[in-house]
């Protein structure tokens, strides 16, 4: 296990009602709000008039930015920004899933910064000073409610980046597993797919010995197959809510890769894939996951496959390893293919023709290989999204 800091400092008001605490909790930073949603989904489901009529009742003036895309644009953050700066805005509260979070948090580290903002997610060091940011979670899945990390994507460069400070995570988080009942089906099973693969990045990692966090990772996977099932058959079942939305914030608050090195693979992937393609970021990783899985498979990496099949899906340790391991894999995919998520690029509008192209990006800015397990480069990205295809 290597040498780790360790703080996270999000507040997490977690459980049905939680939302009372919101009037208390944003006049600590101050009583000019900006609200920042996505579609509509808060004011089909009743949150928006929650959350509107709890700052009226606190003396809080709030202005809102509505419809942030999934998959947010740049552009969206620009619009954001600006009301911050006519506004005089004090907190940055968004409501909705990660799209929203994300936007919320480059807009809060875009208001102090002169230039253009695409420069700051572009390069986080220009960041200085963050208006402080809030979360009300409406979707399990990216865990941007508990972590420093905004994606943001720019559709005339087809580029999608992720940029972290420390200051962009939330100070507090309302978590309220009944807001996530109205979550439809695929949206569901695509956040269940993605905080899988943000606990196998961590997982999966050449840092050998981080037992602890291994552990606390094999929980969370048994706890998205067991739980993503149940939301899908059942959307109101309170438990399984409950212990997906957990799951979510865990799996990458940074719990997970204390002590490891950080280096993700399957996301840079799937980050070009929504780049060129605008897909569904939890879509994208289940295609890829399986795939990149057989792909990285070896004599080095199987005693990690061994560990996932026995501790994750229960297959008896005494069988061959590599049986272990591809019993593990087949697992996944069926996994996936049970929660009704495409398993082929070609089923969600992608064609070969940039299949090199997203290869050589996904790996250019980590010096030409991604991941720890077994690192990868361009030629072995392009085979695996061939074998995806
Ligand atoms: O826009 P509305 O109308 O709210 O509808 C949304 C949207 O259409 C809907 N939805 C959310 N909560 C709902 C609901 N519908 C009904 N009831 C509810 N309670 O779901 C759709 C998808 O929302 P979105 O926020 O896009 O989904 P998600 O949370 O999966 O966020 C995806 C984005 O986060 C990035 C992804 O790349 C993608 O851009 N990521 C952010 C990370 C981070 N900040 O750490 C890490 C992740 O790996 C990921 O890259
Ligand atoms: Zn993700």
């Amino acid at each position: 296990m290597l040498s780790f800091d360790y703080s996270i400092p999000t507040k997490i008001f977690f459980g049905k009602g939680k939302i009372d605490v919101l009037g208390k909790e944003i006049k600590k930073y101050g009583s000019k709000v900006l609200i920042v949603y996505g579609g509509g989904s808060i004011k089909r489901n009743g949150i928006y008039d929650r959350t509107a009529s709890i700052l009226k009742e606190n003396n809080i003036d709030f202005y809102e930015l509505s419809g942030v895309e999934p998959n947010p644009r740049i552009t969206t953050v620009k619009k954001g920004i600006d009301i911050c700066k006519e506004k005089n805005i004090e907190l940055v509260l968004a409501i909705g899933g990660g799209s929203t979070i994300d936007c919320a948090k480059v807009i809060a580290a875009g208001v102090n910064y002169d230039g253009d903002p695409w420069d700051i997610v572009k390069n986080p060091s220009k960041i200085e000073k963050v208006l402080p940011v809030a979360s009300i979670l409406t979707l399990a899945a990216t865990g941007s409610e508990m972590d420093q990390i905004a994606v943001i994507s720019n559709m005339d460069t087809n580029e999608k980046i992720g940029v972290g400070h420390e200051d962009m995570r939330p100070k507090f988080s309302v978590l309220d597993p009944t807001y996530t009942f109205t979550v439809p089906e695929n949206q569901t099973a695509a956040g269940t797919a993605d905080i899988m693969s943000h606990t196998f990045e961590s997982y999966f990692s050449g840092v050998e010995g981080a037992y602890l966090q291994d552990g606390i990772a094999e929980a969370i996977l048994r706890t998205c197959i067991k739980y993503g099932k149940i939301a899908m058959e059942k959307p109101n079942d309170y438990e399984a809510r409950a212990n997906l939305m957990w799951a979510s914030s865990l799996a990458i608050n940074g719990l997970l890769s204390l002590g490891k090195d950080r280096k993700w693979c399957c996301h840079p992937i799937e980050h070009e894939l929504s780049a060129y393609y605008d897909i569904t970021h939890g879509v994208g990783l289940a295609i890829l996951t399986p795939n990149w899985m057989e792909y990285i498979l070896n004599d080095d990496t199987l005693h990690k496959f061994v560990d996932y099949g026995v501790n994750v899906w229960g297959i008896d340790r005494k069988k061959d390893s590599y049986e272990i391991a591809r019993e593990a894999i087949k697992n996944t995919r069926k996994y996936f293919d049970s929660l009704g998520i495409p398993s082929k690029l070609r089923e969600v509008g992608i064609g070969e023709e940039k299949l090199e192209l997203m290869a050589n990006r996904a790996v250019r800015n980590s010096g030409g290989t991604i991941g720890s397990l077994r690192p990868i480069d361009a030629e072995d990205v392009l085979n695996i999204l061939k074998k995806s295809y």
